[in-house]
C-alpha cells in the first residue's frame, strides 16, 4: 500500500454550467454559455446546458452521493450570474441562498469547500457591453463579483480558486473558438489572458486585505498543463518541449510565482504580448496560495518542421501555435480515453517535478484529473475498470512524487457525476457517478466504490 500523507485532501470537482441547469431560473441571467449552447451548431448534437443534471434542483441528493464515498472534499464553481445576473450591480438573493444552503448541506457531512469563482460562464451582459475579458475594466468588475463571494460565503469557505484554466478560456474561447465566446484571433488570446491574470490579481488582493485575517483561508488559481515529453533527445527537442511547457503553464504561472512572462514568450511574440503596470505586478506577486494543477494528458513534443508550419492539424498546430514552433504527437502505444487523451500516469509524475522546479516547490493541488469512457448502464451498474485503473495509477503516480519530496496536498477527480462537456454536449462520459439525462437519475459507477476504497485507505496498491 502506498499511503498519503494524514491530511492528504481527497476530492471531486465539478462546474456550475456543466451540472446546475436551471439557466434562467432563480433569478439568474444568461451566462456566455448559455448564448453559446443555443447557437446552432456550436455544441455536439445541439446539446445545451439548460437542464443538464439539474443539480440546482437535486442538490441535496448529489451532496448524499459525495458523502457515501466518503470524499473530504468537493470542488463546485459559482455561476456569477446567479449572483448578479448582469455582472454587476444589484445581487440576486436567490443566488446567495442556493449556494448557502450548498454550503451548509455540505457542511452537515463534514465535506470541505474548494469553491471556484469563475468556471468559464460570464454573465453575458459583460460580453455584449464589454466586450468580455478584452476590456481591462473586467478586472474591477471581477473583483467586485469576488467581494460578494467573500462577504457572502467567506465564514464557510476556506479554499477560493479565482479562475479555472485561463489558457483554456484564451485559446479555446479566443483563438480557435471551440468555447465561449466562440472568437477566432490570433492576438486575442494574449490580451483576455492578461486580463485574466490582473483580475485574478485583484480578487486575492481584496480577500487578503479585507477577508483573509478574519476568515483565515487560501486562495490561488486553477491553471491547467499536460505534459510534454520531448519526442527524441535531441537538444531541439527538448526545448522544444520546454517551450511548450512555458507557453502552456508557464504563459499563468510564471507572472505570479516569477514576475513576468516566460523569456521565450517575450522573445517570440514582442509586442504581442501585453507588459504589466508595476501595480499589476504586484498585486500578482505570490498571489496564489497553493499551486492549483488540472491534468489530464501527455504528448511528444519536438521542434516544427518547416514543412508544417500555417498548416492545421489534430493537435491545434497553425496560427497561434506556431508561436511556439512546436508539433504535437501520440505514442501509439499509449491508451487513450474516448476524448482521444493518452492515458500516461509518468507525464504527470514528471509535470509535478517540473512544477516543483521551476516555481520553487510550492504546495502543489490537483484540482482535476480524470477520463471520459464509454460507459454504459447495465442492471443499475457501470463497469469502468479502466477508470479506475486510471485513477490508482495517476495517484501511484502522484505518490511517487510526493515520495520524492513534492508537495502535492490534495487530489480531485474530475467529475463527481457525467455532465455537459463543453462542445461535446453530453456525448463524454466523465463521471464516478452515471447520469441518465432523460429521467435525471443517477447510479454509481465501479469506479465511485474504487476511489471510496482508496479515500478509506488513504492510498493505492
Ligand atoms: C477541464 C475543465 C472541466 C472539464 C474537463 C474535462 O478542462 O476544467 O470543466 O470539462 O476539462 O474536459
Amino acid at each position: 500500500m502506498k499511503t498519503f500523507p494524514a491530511d492528504f485532501t481527497w476530492g471531486t470537482a465539478t462546474a456550475s454550467y456543466q451540472i446546475e441547469g436551471a439557466w434562467n431560473e432563480g433569478g439568474k441571467g444568461p451566462s456566455i454559455w448559455d448564448a453559446f449552447t443555443q447557437t446552432p451548431g456550436k455544441i455536439a448534437e445541439g446539446h445545451t446546458g439548460d437542464v443538464t443534471c439539474d443539480h440546482y434542483h437535486q442538490m441535496e441528493q448529489d451532496v448524499a452521493l459525495m458523502a457515501a464515498m466518503g470524499l473530504k472534499a468537493y470542488r463546485f464553481s459559482i455561476a456569477w450570474s446567479r449572483i448578479l445576473p448582469t455582472g454587476r450591480g444589484e445581487v440576486n438573493k436567490e443566488g446567495i441562498a442556493f449556494y448557502s444552503r450548498l454550503l451548509d448541506e455540505l457542511a452537515k457531512h463534514n465535506i470541505v469547500p474548494w469553491v471556484t469563482l469563475y468556471h468559464w460562464d460570464l454573465p453575458l451582459a459583460l460580453q455584449l457591453e464589454l466586450d468580455g475579458w478584452l476590456n481591462p475594466d473586467m478586472a474591477e468588475h471581477f473583483a467586485n463579483y469576488a467581494r460578494v463571494c467573500f462577504e457572502n460565503f467567506g465564514d464557510r469557505v476556506n479554499h477560493w480558486i479565482t479562475f479555472n484554466e485561463p489558457w483554456v478560456i484564451a485559446i479555446m474561447g479566443h483563438s480557435n473558438g471551440v468555447m465561449a465566446p466562440g472568437r477566432t484571433s490570433n492576438a486575442e488570446p494574449y490580451l483576455v489572458a492578461h486580463q485574466l491574470l490582473r483580475s485574478h490579481g485583484r480578487a486575492v488582493d481584496i480577500y487578503r486585505r479585507d477577508f483573509q485575517p478574519a476568515q483565515g483561508g487560501q486562495i490561488g488559481i486553477t491553471n491547467n498543463c499536460d505534459w510534454r515529453e520531448p519526442k527524441t533527445d535531441s537538444p531541439e527537442n527538448k526545448a522544444a518541449a520546454q517551450r511548450a511547457l512555458e507557453f502552456f503553464l508557464g504563459w499563468f504561472a510564471d507572472p505570479i510565482y516569477l514576475g513576468d512572462y516566460p523569456a521565450v514568450m517575450r522573445e517570440r511574440l514582442g509586442d504581442r504580448l501585453p507588459e504589466f503596470s508595476d501595480e499589476d505586478r504586484r498585486l500578482l506577486a505570490g498571489s496564489s496560495d497553493f499551486f492549483g494543477l488540472n491534468h489530464y494528458s501527455t504528448l511528444y513534443a519536438e521542434e516544427m518542421s518547416a514543412d508544417q508550419m500555417g498548416k492545421q492539424n489534430p493537435y491545434g498546430n497553425g496560427g497561434i501555435s506556431e508561436d511556439q514552433d512546436v508539433e504535437l504527437s501520440y505514442d501509439d502505444t499509449w491508451k487513450t480515453s474516448s476524448m482521444g487523451w493518452s492515458m500516461v500516469p509518468w507525464g504527470c509524475q514528471k509535470l509535478l517535478h517540473w512544477i516543483d522546479e521551476r516555481y520553487d516547490h510550492p504546495p502543489i493541488v490537483i484540482t482535476e484529473n480524470g477520463c471520459a469512457l464509454e460507459d454504459e448502464l447495465v442492471d443499475g451498474g457501470v463497469r469502468d475498470p479502466v477508470r479506475a485503473e486510471f485513477i490508482q495509477t495517476y495517484l501511484s503516480a502522484c505518490h511517487d512524487a510526493i515520495t520524492a519530496g513534492i508537495d502535492l496536498k490534495g487530489y480531485f477527480v474530475w467529475t463527481l457525476l457525467d455532465n455537459f462537456e463543453w462542445a461535446c454536449g453530453f456525448t463524454k462520459r466523465f463521471g464516478l457517478h452515471y447520469t441518465d439525462f432523460a429521467t435525471g437519475k443517477r447510479y454509481p459507477k465501479d469506479s465511485a466504490a474504487a476511489y471510496a476504497k482508496i479515500i478509506a485507505d488513504n492510498g493505492v496498491e
